[in-house]
């Protein structure tokens, strides 16, 4: 079998930092004799400027039929009043999203060699953060009456439904009992009980399907101050979209490092391709310079062949990335000024 990879390079820096990590893919996928087509799409900021598309039907389309889409990062510089702010969000990233059905939203917070975290102590942290995506607060289930007067009222209803609850936790689960078996619900169920309370016992029926994992509740302002003071209890936590939100930013602030950060927006059933991209945006302030930093990029390729199941040439990927930043964080002069292209070509020389 042939892998098909939808590449969007987009804007800024997603084009210098995707072309590393193509070059990193391709090479241990040859070497595990693994054949892979990349197919290219120019969408982004800069192309709604040359063409008017964010994404139009067709493109969706051709999407729908890669087995999994790497994508960089899209978004102009707000200094740039061409584009309408919001617009490449909501009718890009978005429509993405909800389009293929990405149910989670998965980001692994871990530490790594020469990481230096803001954190005291420097704690080693490994742990995943699995979040709902197409549900809560973010539906756009809400609405304003009496715009504009002293009585305003606006609304924005979390939606949560027994299907996208169960099929996040299902994912949750399996992912814990391969890690390290445990498994904490954030939530915020003793105030939004309604949801709260949907949330919880769907964690208690698939606990019972899962007794090789143990599990327990935190509060979503708990789990911030736990967060910070003692991030190596966490190993798997589900949470619904907007606490998942948060606690995702977090926990890339106290990993120390956005250009280390990679996420993957799933599609547990299968219909339509899953993404996997550096959880950086396009970086304007420097874009076309080459030194943004890859690794964000080139991890998110990681989590992509171990989602096609590719487990070997994804370990072996992992491993020549941690064996690099081991490297250069025992010699630092030796990374200092580094390309972007140079930190990629010092990963395929590890390779091989
Ligand atoms: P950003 O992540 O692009 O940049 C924040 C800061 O981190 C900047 O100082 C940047 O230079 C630095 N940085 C980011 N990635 C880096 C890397 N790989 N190596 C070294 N330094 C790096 O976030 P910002 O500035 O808020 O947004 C810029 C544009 O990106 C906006 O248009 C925004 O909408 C878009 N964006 C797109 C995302 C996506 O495509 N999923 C996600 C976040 C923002
Ligand atoms: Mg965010």
């Amino acid at each position: 079998t042939t892998f098909d990879i939808a590449v969007v390079p987009g804007d800024g820096i997603g084009p210098e930092v995707i072309a590393e990590a193509r070059r990193v893919l391709q090479s241990v996928l040859d070497a595990a004799s693994v054949a892979v087509t990349w197919t290219e799409y120019s969408l982004g900021a800069a192309h709604w400027v040359e063409t008017g598309e964010t994404l139009s039907e067709a493109t969706l389309e051709r999407l729908r039929g890669h087995d999994a889409i790497l994508f960089g990062a899209v978004g102009a510089d707000p200094q740039d009043t061409r584009i309408p702010s919001g617009l490449i969000e909501r009718e890009l990233l978005l429509k993405l999203r909800f389009s293929l059905d990405h149910s989670i939203n998965l980001r692994p917070a871990r530490t790594y060699p020469g990481t230096a975290t803001p954190l005291a102590g420097d704690p080693e942290i490994d742990f995943v953060v699995v979040r709902e995506g197409t549900e809560g607060p973010y539906v756009g289930n809400g609405g304003t009456i009496r715009r504009g007067t002293a009585h305003e009222i606006a609304t924005e209803v979390s939606l949560n439904t027994a299907h996208g609850v169960r099929r996040v936790v299902a994912d949750a689960f399996s992912r814990a009992a391969q890690r390290r078996g445990r498994l904490t619900l954030v939530h915020k169920h003793n105030v939004l009980t309604h949801a709260g309370d949907l949330w919880r016992r769907t964690v208690e029926e698939a606990a019972a399907e899962h007794p090789e994992v143990s599990w327990d509740y935190m509060h979503v302002d708990a789990a911030t101050i736990h967060m910070v003071q003692d991030p190596a209890r966490f190993d798997v936590i589900v949470t619904d979209n907007l606490f998942g939100d948060i606690l995702t930013d977090l926990a890339a602030a106290v990993t120390g490092g956005i250009g280390l950060a990679a996420s993957g927006s799933i599609n547990v059933e299968g219909s339509a391709p899953s993404m996997f991209e550096p959880v950086h945006g396009s970086a304007p302030d420097i874009a076309g310079r080459q030194i943004a930093d890859p690794t964000a990029a080139v991890l998110s390729g990681v989590l992509m062949l171990q989602h096609l199941g590719l487990a070997e040439p994804a370990a072996r990927l992992e491993q020549a990335v941690h064996a690099q930043l081991a490297e250069w964080a025992r010699d630092p002069e030796a990374a200092r000024g580094l390309s972007t292209a140079q930190r990629g070509e010092a990963l395929l020389a590890r390779l091989g």
